[in-house]
Order: C-alpha cells, then structure tokens, then sequence
C-alpha cells in the first residue's frame, strides 16, 4: 500500500536500537476521556460504534497528534473487540467499563464461540480505520496497531468484566488447565490473524497488552501466557515477512508481570513495556542490551505541579539512558487528568537531548 513518507521515525528507530534525533515518546490512552474533544465525540456516539466507524476512530485518533508534539499515534479500539469477534457480546458502561453479559461458565461454553474467525470479515473496520489514519497522518508519525494478550482475554470472557481478583478465570487455571490451554489457543490464533491484517492495513508497530499478567505467578505465567506471547510475536513476524512486509516491531507490555522480565526479553519482541511499578536498572538487567524499554513514569504523577512533573519525568529518564529507549507513562492515562500537565510530561521528554 502507498502511503505518505513518513517524517518522524524516532519511535521505530528506537525499537530498533538506532540513534535516535530526540527521545520518542507517547501515551497509553493517548486518545482518550482527559480530552475534552473525546468528551464531546463520545456524547453523540456509542464506544464500539466509535470503533467500528474508520472515519470517527480515525478522528480519535488524531486528537492528541493535534494537540501534542507526540512521536507515535495508536489507533483508537479496544483489546475485547476479539471476543466480539469470537461471538461474545462486549457492552462499554459507562462508570463501570467493559461488560460481557454471557460470560463463559464452564468449558462446554467454548463451543458458543464462533470459530475460526475470518478477521477481514468481522474486524475489517479495524484494518480500515488504520489505512485511513495512515493516510490522515500525512507521515507526521508512525501508527500502532494492538491487540490484548490471550491471557488478558481469556479474563474477560471468563470474568464477564473487570474484577479485582480473577478468581474464576484462575479457577479454570487449576481446574479445567487443559479447556484453558484450548481457549488460549483459539485467541492465540484469532490474535496471530488479526495483527497481521493490521500491519498490512498500515500499522508501523504492534503493541501486546497481557495487562492482567499480575494476577498469574511466575509458573503460572510460564504455563499459560508465555508460550501465546512467543507464538505470537514468531507468528506475526514471520507471516508478515512473507508477505513482504519487513521490520514492523513488536512491544510487549505485560502490566505486573515482575515475575517475568527475563523471559518477556527472551521471546522476540523488540520492546518491552513497563509498568509504573517497575524498576528501570533492574529491568534493563533482567531483558539484556538488545531490548528496547519503554515506560513508566506513575500516570498519577500527572497530578502533580508542573514543576514536579518536570522533575519526575528528568529523574525517570536518566535512569534508563537515552538509547534503546521510548518515553511513556506506566499504564493509561486518567480521564480526570488535566491534558496541560500532559503536555508538560511530552514537552519535558522532548527538552532532553
Ligand atoms: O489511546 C489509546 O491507547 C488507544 C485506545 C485504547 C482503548 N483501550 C480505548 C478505550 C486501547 C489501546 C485500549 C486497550 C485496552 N482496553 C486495555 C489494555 C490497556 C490497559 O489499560 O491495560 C484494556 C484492559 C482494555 C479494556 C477496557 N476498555 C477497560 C478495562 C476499559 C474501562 C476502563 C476505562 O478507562 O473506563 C475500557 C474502555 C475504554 N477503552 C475507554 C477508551 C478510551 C474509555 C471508555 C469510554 O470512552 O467510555
């Protein structure tokens, strides 16, 4: 596909380990409810009609690249836009979050799921929101495409939303390992098709959110996570090059998942993205020289003074060094923070040479 030149390629030069002419950086949730223009598109439309409309996602999208001098935009959809695909209802309530009404109960419910997925069919929306973004950036910065990670997945879907312990998803875990592993497999393979299909719609980096991998230990993770994030990340990379399509990185960004840093390192992506609970010195040591880091500064330091701000950010960003490196908070961005004080967090990065 011809697209417009791209004019700022820090962000995949630092995935790739190359110089880079300033720190990239960007946001978690970058294209969100702390901005009053998402606030304003979100009052006349649905979450999921939002996601499943390219030219209303491509709007999203470009907000915060409007308004910020940003190194990276990341396209505007949700990680439960699989289990939709796989036939499971997803409603977004509002105060509440995500909400799958008919949760699987037990193993024999695997069989309401409806696969395998065509995703062209039942994503196709995704892949033309991102070709059409493409195009809107005019080259300005590069596109992520994302996906949630199975595990992360098999959570909502077990879970029927957020939960504060996910004890019936880890109840499968012990009780029902092997339906666990054919679920995680069934996402496993829906995830490979559908972060293909989004870099060859457009997307110049795809980002892997395992957002619940605190909740496994480190057997745990080993047994039930890993080996999904390594199939896809092989997978991805290797049908792309097939295709032609050559060097779209790959980040993994498995929130909590301590346990697990070395081996996060060790399975083929490119950049390894912390939480804000993480030690960067002792992250680099753990996934090696070769790995690109990404993180952490506390989304919560964004309700601090401007001045503090600048401080946190400064402190954060000599403890990883300036290469191998893209600048981010430790997870999404709050919807009550004041989008001036993330201005200063992207302004401050950039201050840094
Ligand atoms: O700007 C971006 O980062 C791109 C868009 C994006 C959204 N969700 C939009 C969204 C991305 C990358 C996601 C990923 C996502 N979705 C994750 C992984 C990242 C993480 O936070 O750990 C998860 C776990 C989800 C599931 C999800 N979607 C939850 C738990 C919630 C409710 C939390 C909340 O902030 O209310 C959502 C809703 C959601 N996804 C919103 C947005 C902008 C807010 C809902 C709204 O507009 O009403």
């Amino acid at each position: 596909m011809d697209f417009p030149p791209l004019l700022n390629d820090n962000l995949l030069r630092a995935a790739r380990g190359e110089d880079v002419e300033r720190i990239p950086v960007w946001v978690m949730r970058q294209a969100g409810r702390y901005l009053p223009e998402f606030r304003a598109l979100r009052a006349e439309n649905n979450f999921f009609k939002v996601c499943q409309t390219p030219e209303l996602a491509c709007e999203v999208t470009l907000q915060p690249i409007k308004r910020y001098d940003l190194d990276a935009a990341i396209i505007f959809s949700d990680i439960l836009v699989v289990p939709q695909a796989l036939g499971i209802v997803v409603e977004m309530k509002p105060g509440v979050g995500p909400v799958l009404p008919e949760p699987l109960l037990s193993p024999s419910d695997l069989e309401r799921l409806k696969f395998p997925v065509d995703v062209k069919e039942k994503l196709g929306y995704v892949f033309e929101a991102i070709t059409l973004t493409r195009h809107k950036l005019e080259g300005k910065v590069p596109l992520i495409g994302f996906s949630g990670a199975p595990w992360t997945l098999m959570c909502y879907m077990i879970e029927g939303g957020g939960s504060k312990t996910m004890s019936k998803a880890k109840s499968w875990i012990y009780q029902h390992p092997e339906s666990s592993h054919e679920l995680l497999k069934i996402l496993t393979d829906v995830t490979v098709d559908y972060l293909v299909e989004q870099a060859v719609a457009g997307a110049q980096l795809l980002q892997v959110f395992e957002s619940n991998a605190e909740y496994l230990g480190r057997e745990q993770f080993e047994e039930f996570a890993i080996p999904c994030l390594k199939r896809i990340c092989e997978e991805v990379k290797g049908r792309l090059e097939k295709r032609g399509i050559k060097s779209v990185p790959m980040t993994i960004f498995a929130k909590g998942g301590h346990h697990s840093l070395k081996q996060l390192g060790s399975i083929g992506y490119d950049i390894v993205g912390l939480d804000w609970t993480m030690i960067p010195g002792e992250a680099r040591s753990l996934v090696g020289p070769n790995v690109t880091l990404q993180g952490n500064l506390d989304p919560c330091a964004l309700y601090g003074t401007k001045e503090h701000i600048q401080k946190l950010t400064r402190k954060m960003i000599s403890t990883f060094g300036k290469s191998r490196y893209i600048a981010n908070l430790g997870h999404g961005i709050y919807p009550d923070i004041d989008p001036e004080r993330l201005k200063v967090f992207i302004d401050t990065v950039h201050e840094i040479h």
